[in-house]
């Protein structure tokens, strides 16, 4: 199997990459941050692909290197956390080209072998549409509208898409609320739950992680 994991130097996304270092296959693992990329790539007996998900080129070196993928899961991401007085256009730039510039990118220039698998990592809209994230809550959507879509123009690829849906995880993206809610999942724990729906048969259209 030839998987993809972007954004695995996240929280999720470098629990996701062990868990799926242990069940086998080919690993690929992007992330911008190339040393701490190329450290869990070794350390996982996994591939480094590092890329800058909003340059067009890069994404496309990615896809090239990486060819034709059976699985490919997006866990890249970013918060802002701001009022809607507040917005600062670079975070609107940086939190857009995490949650949804990425994800197109991925999308027009990534291979799919028939029957391959695309994993989204989304929300609970009723969790994250409160004051100060208007953003972040639009961005995920608009995350969700892309995969209605990918859907339907992937039928013919053979391509599947899961949009999962997650609760509060203990990682990073808690940074600006200075630390996640005492209920948040381990990382550990939320990949085990992603990996059991997105290799499950059928693969669901939306997998609710609770
Ligand atoms: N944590 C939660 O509670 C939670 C809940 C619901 C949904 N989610 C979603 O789950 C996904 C992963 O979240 P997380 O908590 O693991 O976040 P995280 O720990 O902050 O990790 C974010 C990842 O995205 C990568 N990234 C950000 N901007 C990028 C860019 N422009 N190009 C390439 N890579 C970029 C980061 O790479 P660098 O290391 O290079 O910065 C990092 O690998 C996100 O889509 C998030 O919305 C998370």
């Amino acid at each position: 199997m030839n998987t993809l994991v972007l954004g695995a130097t996240g929280g999720i996304g470098q629990a996701l990459a062990s868990a799926l270092a242990a069940r086998g296959g080919q690993l690929w693992l992007s992330g911008r941050n190339g040393q701490a990329l190329a450290e869990l790539a070794r350390r996982l007996g996994a591939r480094a692909v590092p890329a800058e998900l909003g340059h067009e080129l890069e994404v496309q070196a990615l896809a090239a290197e990486v060819g034709p993928l059976d699985l490919f899961i997006y866990a890249a991401g970013a918060v802002v956390r701001q009022g809607l007085r507040e917005l600062g256009t670079k975070d609107l730039e940086r939190l857009f080209t995490a949650n949804l510039k990425g994800l197109l990118l991925a999308l027009k220039h990534l291979s799919f072998r028939p029957g391959a698998r695309g994993v989204v990592l989304g929300v609970y809209p009723e969790l994250v549409s409160v004051p100060g994230l208007a953003a972040y809550t639009a961005s995920k959507l608009a995350a969700e509208g892309v995969l209605h879509v990918a859907r339907r123009e992937f039928r013919r690829e053979g391509v599947r898409f899961c949009l999962v849906r997650l609760p509060a995880v203990a990682t990073p993206l808690w940074a600006p609320f200075g630390e996640p809610p005492k209920n948040a999942l381990a990382p550990a724990q939320a990949a085990e739950r992603i990996l059991e729906g997105a290799l499950a048969d059928p693969l669901p259209e939306t997998l609710e992680v609770r």
